[in-house]
C-alpha cells in the first residue's frame, strides 16, 4: 500500500490538463479546455477538462473523473499503478504503508512466487534461443508450426529441458528457495530429497496477469503421446486461480478497449495466432467453460463478445450453456463459426492476415440467430423438437438483462421460428414467473427458509435499488456541489419567516430525523464520511471526495458533479431550465421530498404485494390491517406532494 501522505501528495502535484495532454491534444474553451475523447470514437469533442475542479468529463460516453482516474481508464492501470504512473511523471517518491506482520507474511510469499516465475520464464525463454536443444527443438517446434519471431518474443514463449531437474538445480544456483519452486508447481517435490522439474521436455506458455506479471505457465508436449497430456499447467496457488485468469488479458486490454470488442478462443495457441494476424482483442479461456470472474473481467473493458468456434457441432452444443452466463452479465455476443475441422490457429496459418480478418468482419453473426439456425438444423420438422427448440432459444433471450435489446430479439427469432412475437413473450414471462416463484418458495430445508424470512423479498430488492438510484445520487451532488453554501429555509407555510441553514445541515437533519439510510452502501459511506469530514471543520467538500483515497469514492463523486442535469418531470412542469445555482434554496428541500416521496411509493408497493397475498388466504384480520397501514402512507403522500408542490414554486 502507498500511504496516504504521498498519495496526497501525488493527487497535489498532478494537474489533469497535464496529464490529459500525454495523450489528447486539448484546446481552450472559456474556463475549460477540450478535445477529442479519447475513450469513445468521436468527430466533435466533448471530451472536457476542468483544470480548476481537477477533473475530466466526457459528455459523449460519460466517463469522467480525476487524473487518476484517467491514467487507471486510459492506461488501463490499477489504482496503485496509476499512482506510481503519476509519482514518477512528477517526481514524487512513493513511501509504501508498513503492513502488518500477517499482511507482509502473505505479501512476501506472493512476491517470493511471482519472482521464482519471473525467473522461471527467463530462464526457459533463454534455452529457448541460446541453448542448443532448445534452438533445435523448442524454437525448431515454434517455428515449424509458423510462429513468428517478434510473437515468440512477445509471449514469452520458452523451452524446458528433457532432464529431470536442470531448470530446478539453476534456480537453486541462482538463490531462489525450494518452498517456492514447489510452491509455485515449477518443481516437484517427493520423498527422500526428490526433486524434478514439472515441465520438462515440454515449450512453454507463460500465463500473464493483467498487469503483466508472470502468474503460472502452460507447457506443451511436442511428440504425439496419447499416454501424456498435451498440456501441463502450474497448478492452483495462491497467485494463480485458474478460474479467474484468460490466457493473453495482458496483450488484450488495450486493444480491447479501442476495438471495444473482445474475441475469445479455446486455447494459447489460438491466441497466438490471431496476434500473428493483427487481431490483438483476443484471449482465451484455456480449454475449460467461462466463468463468471472471467466474464466480469472482460466486461472491464467491453461489452462485446465474439466467440470463435471450429466447426464442430458437438463441440459447438456444449459450449452453448456457458454462453447463457455472458447473456446473463449483458454482453452482447457474436459467434464466429470457423471452417469444419479449422480452429482460429490452423486457419490463420491456411490464410494471410488480411484474409483473416475479412472472414471474421463477413461471417461473425448475431449469438441468438446463430443458436437458433444451428437448432433449427438439428430439429428439421418434427414439431417436438421444434418445441423443445422454442424453449430453448426463449431461455436465452430471458435472461437479457436489457429489455430493448430483448425486443429486438424477439422480433428476430419471431421470423426465424415462424411464431408470432406474443406467443415468445408468453414464454418469456412463464420462465420468468417460475424463476420468482423458486425464489419466493421456502424451500423445505428449514435453515433456508428462515434466512428468507429474514431478508425483503427478491422483488421488493430490486425495486429498492433500482428506484433510489437517482434520488440519493441527487441528494449527494447536492452535497458535495452546494453542502457548505447557505440556504433559506421556509419556516411556515407562505414561505416567510424563512432562516438560514447550511444545505448538509439541512439535509442530515431530514435524513436524520426520519432514521433513513441510503440503500446504496458505498453512498451512505459517503454520506457518514461527509458528516465527519465537515465536523473537522472543513469545508474544501468537493475538492476532497473528488480526490478521496479511497478509488471507487472518488470517482463516484467526480461523476456525480460533472453531471449533465437533467430535467425531472416534476420540475418542467413548473418552470425553465435554470442553473442550480439559481435554484439552490428549493434544491436540497426539492430532493429531500422526492427521496422521501420514493420511499414512500415503495412501502406502498410492498403493502399491496402483501395485500395480494392476504387476499389469497383469505385473511380477513390482515387485510384490514394492511388496508390501514395503505391508508396512513397515502397520507403522507399528499403531505409529501404538497409540500414538494409549495418548494417548486417558492420563488
Ligand atoms: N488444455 C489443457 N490441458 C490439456 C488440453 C488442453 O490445459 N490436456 C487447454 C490449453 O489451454 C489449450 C486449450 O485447452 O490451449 C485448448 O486445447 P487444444 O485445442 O487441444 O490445444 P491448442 O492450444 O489448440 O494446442 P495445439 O494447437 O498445439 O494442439
Ligand atoms: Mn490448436
Amino acid at each position: 500500500m502507498i500511504d496516504q501522505l504521498t498519495i496526497d501528495r501525488i493527487n497535489e502535484a498532478a494537474r489533469i490538463e497535464e496529464v490529459v495532454a500525454d495523450f489528447v491534444t486539448l484546446r481552450k474553451r472559456g474556463v475549460n479546455l477540450l478535445g477529442l475523447c479519447p475513450f469513445h470514437n468521436e468527430k466533435t469533442p466533448s471530451f472536457t477538462v476542468s483544470p480548476a475542479k481537477g477533473i475530466f468529463k466526457c459528455f459523449g460516453c460519460g466517463k469522467g473523473g480525476n487524473a487518476v482516474h484517467f491514467i487507471m481508464e486510459h492506461e488501463q492501470m490499477s489504482y496503485v499503478e496509476a499512482l506510481k504512473y503519476l509519482a514518477r511523471k512528477y517526481h514524487i517518491e512513493v513511501v509504501e504503508k508498513e503492513l502488518t506482520a500477517e499482511e507482509k507474511a502473505a505479501k512476501d510469499d506472493r512476491e517470493s512466487m511471482l519472482l521464482v516465475n519471473e525467473y522461471a520464464q527467463k530462464y526457459f525463454s533463454n534455452i529457448l534461443h541460446h541453448h542448443i536443444d532448445g534452438k533445435a527443438i523448442g524454437l525448431g517446434y515454434f517455428r515449424e508450426r509458423g510462429f513468428r519471431d517478434d510473437i515468440i518474443q512477445k509471449f514469452q514463449l520458452g523451452y524446458c529441458l528433457d532432464e529431470k531437474d536442470a531448470f530446478t538445480q539453476a534456480a537453486l544456483k541462482a538463490g531462489y528457495k525450494q518452498e517456492f519452486l514447489v510452491k509455485t508447481g515449477l518443481t516437484y517435490e517427493g520423498e527422500n530429497n526428490y526433486i524434478a522439474d514439472r515441465f520438462r521436455g515440454r515449450v512453454m506458455f507463460p500465463v500473464h496477469s493483467l498487469s503483466g506479471k508472470v502468474l503460472a505457465f502452460g507447457g506443451r508436449i511436442l511428440k504425439n503421446d496419447k499416454k501424456l497430456a498435451k498440456y501441463v499447467n502450474s497448478p492452483e496457488s495462491e497467485i494463480y486461480h485458474k478460474s479467474n485468469e484468460l490466457y493473453g488479458i495482458f496483450f488484450a486490454k488495450q486493444a480491447m478497449v479501442r476495438e471495444d470488442r473482445c474475441f475469445l478462443v479455446e486455447g494459447y495457441t489460438d491466441v497466438l495466432s490471431m496476434h500473428q494476424s493483427g487481431i490483438e482483442n483476443v484471449v482465451a479461456s484455456s480449454g475449460t467453460s467461462l466463468t463468471p470472474g472471467q466474464i466480469r473481467l472482460i466486461h472491464r473493458f467491453t461489452e462485446n463478445v465474439t466467440v470463435l468456434y471450429d466447426g464442430d457441432p458437438a463441440g459447438i452444443k456444449a459450449s452453448l450453456r456457458g454462453i447463457d452466463l455472458l447473456l446473463e452479465e449483458g454482453m452482447n455476443i457474436k459467434v464466429l463459426l470457423l471452417p469444419e475441422g479449422d480452429d482460429p490457429d490452423s486457419f490463420a496459418r491456411r490464410h494471410n492476415a488480411s484474409d483473416f480478418v475479412d472472414f471474421v468482419n463477413e461471417n461473425s453473426v448475431d449469438f441468438i440467430r446463430f443458436k437458433t439456425n444451428l437448432l433449427l438444423d438439428d430439429a428439421g420438422d418434427d414439431p417436438i423438437k421444434r418445441a423443445a427448440l422454442i424453449q430453448d432459444v426463449v431461455k436465452s433471450i430471458a435472461i437479457i438483462p436489457n429489455q430493448i435489446i430483448q425486443g429486438e430479439y424477439v422480433k428476430e427469432c419471431s421470423t426465424l421460428l415462424d411464431v408470432n412475437e406474443q406467443t415468445l413473450y408468453h414464454e418469456i414471462a412463464k420462465i420468468k414467473n417460475r424463476e420468482l416463484q423458486a425464489k419466493f418458495t421456502p424451500k423445505p430445508n428449514t435453515e433456508i427458509a428462515d434466512k428468507a424470512k429474514e431478508t425483503p423479498t427478491p422483488e421488493s430488492l430490486v425495486e429498492v435499488t433500482e428506484k433510489f438510484q437517482n434520488e440519493e445520487e441527487n441528494l449527494l451532488r447536492v452535497l458535495i456541489k452546494y453542502g457548505q453554501h447557505l440556504q433559506f429555509i421556509a419556516t411556515d407555510e407562505n414561505g416567510e419567516n424563512s432562516r438560514k441553514v447550511t444545505v448538509s445541515q439541512y439535509i442530515f437533519h431530514e435524513l436524520e430525523n426520519d432514521g433513513l439510510k441510503f440503500k446504496n452502501e458505498i453512498y451512505q459511506t459517503i454520506l457518514d464520511e461527509y458528516k465527519r469530514f465537515i465536523e473537522t471543520g472543513r469545508t474544501d467538500v468537493e475538492k476532497y471526495f473528488t480526490h478521496h483515497p479511497d478509488v471507487e469514492i472518488s470517482k463516484i463523486c467526480a461523476e456525480l458533479i460533472t453531471e449533465k442535469y437533467t430535467l425531472s418531470k416534476i420540475h418542467s412542469k413548473y418552470r425553465e431550465l435554470e442553473t442550480d445555482d439559481q435554484r439552490l434554496n428549493e434544491l436540497a428541500p426539492r430532493y429531500i421530498y422526492e427521496y422521501k416521496l420514493a420511499l414512500i411509493m415503495n412501502r406502498r408497493r410492498e403493502k399491496l404485494l402483501d395485500m395480494k397475498k392476504a387476499n389469497d388466504d383469505k385473511n380477513m384480520e390482515e387485510i384490514k390491517r394492511l388496508m390501514a397501514e395503505i391508508e396512513q402512507l397515502d397520507f403522507l403522500k399528499n403531505i409529501l406532494s404538497k409540500e414538494l408542490d409549495r418548494v417548486l414554486n417558492l420563488l
